[in-house]
């Protein structure tokens, strides 16, 4: 690349949309370049270290009723990105800073000192990585804090079950569960991964690419299940409601299950009502007010090494697509993230 040119991502107008309007194809990646951005008064321009694929790709490109509609053929992809800012006419955001916000997917992103979705540029502390400001500081791990600290609370004693164990936000959660006492069981697919998932911190697996997933839960969570998070819904969540303990818990944080295909029903839904379960989500997005507490509590936790990340590194430009469409086909191990320089 030379000095003057910025790579970035389009949004493309697919040919293989082969499934209807639910996903990201690779015909929505278009490589393209610009010129690097001049920055004008109170901006700064952010050079790019990490990209971090999740679904808040699919949500520009498909749109999210109500918050937002897909972004047209042509735009620059959006997405979540750490780097440093290198230039500056904005005092509070000095050249030198390391930040992650939702940028542009390109070498050179401006920012105002915020983000595509309207949020301050989060700084990344000194003596924290690059990549752990996008996972464990990030939406990984604030998601997975604010659902147990903000909108569960786990007691002491209580089996939490975490779909998506291998991924972003689960397999911070699976660390974080024993923080208030509970038992943390994961699920996720295939032997390897849940192998990795039990030296990850969780205390038992079950893998739902295996046979009679109740009867997997059934076995792991042998009091019953006080406390659902989940990250895929589908079939896991149907699961899980069998096995739910009287007054039990299920949150809401992600659909990956739904994602890329047509969403299958939710037959045991009846259980809600016969064991007095509580169902509720959350949006990142509505508890800005909240990150800041919760990122100085997972800062601590990554330096003394209660949390140990789990990442999966792509390297590369080019490598976005494959590794942007990967989330929605089970093929990440840990939490995925993109090294552009
Ligand atoms: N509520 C919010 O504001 C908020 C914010 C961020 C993210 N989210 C959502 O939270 C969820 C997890 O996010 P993340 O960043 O942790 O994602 P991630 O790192 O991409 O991990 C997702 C995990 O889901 C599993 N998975 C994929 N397809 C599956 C399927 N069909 N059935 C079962 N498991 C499947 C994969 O594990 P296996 O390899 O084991 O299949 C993968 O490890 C996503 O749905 C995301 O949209 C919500």
């Amino acid at each position: 690349m030379n000095a003057g040119t910025n790579r970035l991502w389009q949004v493309g107008k697919p040919n293989d949309d082969i499934h209807g309007g639910m996903a990201l194809v690779r015909g929505h990646f278009e490589r393209g370049e610009g010129a690097v951005p001049a920055v004008g008064e109170g901006q700064v321009l952010v050079r790019a270290e990490y990209f971090s694929p999740d679904a808040m790709n699919h949500a520009w490109v498909r749109g999210m009723p109500g918050k937002f509609d897909p972004l047209a053929p042509g735009t620059t992809m959006r997405g979540g990105v750490a780097g440093t800012i290198i230039a500056s006419l904005n005092p509070d955001w000095p050249e030198g800073t390391r930040v992650t916000g939702f940028l542009d997917w390109a070498d050179y992103s401006l920012s105002d000192g915020t983000d595509h979705m309207g949020v301050p540029l989060q700084r990344i502390p000194d003596g924290v990585a690059s990549a752990s400001g996008l996972v464990t500081l990030g939406m990984s791990g604030v998601c997975a804090w604010l659902g147990l600290a903000h909108f569960t609370r786990p007691r002491p004693g209580d089996t939490v079950l975490v779909s998506g164990a291998s991924g972003g936000i689960g397999s911070i959660a699976g660390q974080l569960v024993p923080l208030f006492g509970a038992r943390p069981v994961g699920i996720a697919g295939g032997a390897e991964k849940c192998a990795a998932a039990l030296a990850n911190g969780f205390d038992a697996m079950v893998d739902y690419k295996a046979h009679d997933l109740p009867g997997q839960i059934a076995k792991a969570c042998p009091q019953g299940v006080d406390l659902f998070f989940d990250n895929v819904g589908g079939p896991l969540l149907d699961a899980a409601l069998v096995n739910m303990s009287h007054y039990g818990q299920v949150l809401i944080c992600g659909g990956t299950a739904h994602y890329g295909v047509k969403p299958e029903p939710i037959y045991n839904h009846i259980h809600m009502a016969m064991r007095s379960l509580t169902m509720r989500g959350f949006f990142y997005f509505d508890h800005v007010d909240l990150w800041d507490g919760a990122r100085q509590r997972l800062a601590h936790w990554l330096r003394d090494g209660r949390i140990r990340e789990w990442l999966d590194v792509e390297e590369g430009f080019e490598a976005v697509p494959d590794a942007a469409l990967a989330g929605f086909h089970g093929g990440v191990k840990g939490r995925k993230l993109i090294r552009i320089a």
